[in-house]
């Protein structure tokens, strides 16, 4: 009886554990402070030297609210031809993706794979990098494919000042491996990755 209740206990905290990763559920973003707007547009800048260091869960609600939250009921920080709301934001960290869950403010995890890092391309920043954000368009719901890239850049904008504000780094980056990428996030035909932007210390 005891071995059997040992194990019951080992099995409910493992399962515990598990849920945990499969969802991460981030703190409610903080939407006041950090620089004023003048200032971060002369801190914004690309930086690809990263020290390596982890973001804390806060910074990373914050971070993911700047970049494709939502501001109003049904609308975002980030502006999107004809309100077709066809980019979806993974997160990339480690060997696992999570697609952002901006309603539930949710990490869900999507993959875990060995390969996602070197699918990343350039191993000297996706490697530092705390994480890698991967933008993807749903081109079947986009007004057209130029939509898709144009309302992206309006998102890396946001992480780039998001970025100056807090005194963190990131780089937009096209070179990432396209296809490899798209496999390991079992994407669909009709979803296209636009850039990845590495986002970390620095
Ligand atoms: C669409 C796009 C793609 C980019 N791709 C890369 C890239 O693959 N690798 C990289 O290191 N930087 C990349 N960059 C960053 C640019 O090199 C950078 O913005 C440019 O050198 C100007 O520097 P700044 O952002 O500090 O003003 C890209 C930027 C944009 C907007």
């Amino acid at each position: 009886m005891k071995q059997f209740l040992i194990a019951a206990l080992l099995l409910i905290s493992s399962l515990i554990v598990y849920s945990q990763d499969i969802t991460i559920n981030l703190p409610a973003p903080v939407k006041t402070g950090g620089k004023p707007l003048m200032e971060a547009l002369s801190d914004r800048q690309s930086n690809r030297n990263y020290t390596g260091k982890e973001l804390d869960q806060q910074t990373l609600s914050n971070l993911l609210w700047a970049a494709h939250g939502f501001n109003r009921p049904d609308k975002r920080t980030s502006a999107t031809s004809q309100n077709k709301q066809e980019m979806s934001v993974y997160v990339v960290m480690k060997d696992r993706a999570y697609l952002y869950d901006a309603k539930e403010n949710k990490l869900k995890l999507q993959v875990s794979d060995n390969n996602l890092t070197a699918s990343l391309g350039q191993p000297n920043i996706s490697e530092k990098a705390a994480l890698t954000l991967v933008y993807v368009a749903d081109m079947s719901i986009a007004s057209n494919r130029e939509a898709g890239f144009i309302d992206t850049g309006a998102i890396t904008q946001n992480v780039y000042l998001y970025c100056a504000s807090a005194g963190l780094g990131c780089v937009t980056r096209a070179s990432f491996k396209r296809p490899d990428l798209h496999n390991i996030l079992k994407l669909k035909s009709n979803e296209e990755i636009t850039v990845v932007q590495a986002v970390g210390h620095i």
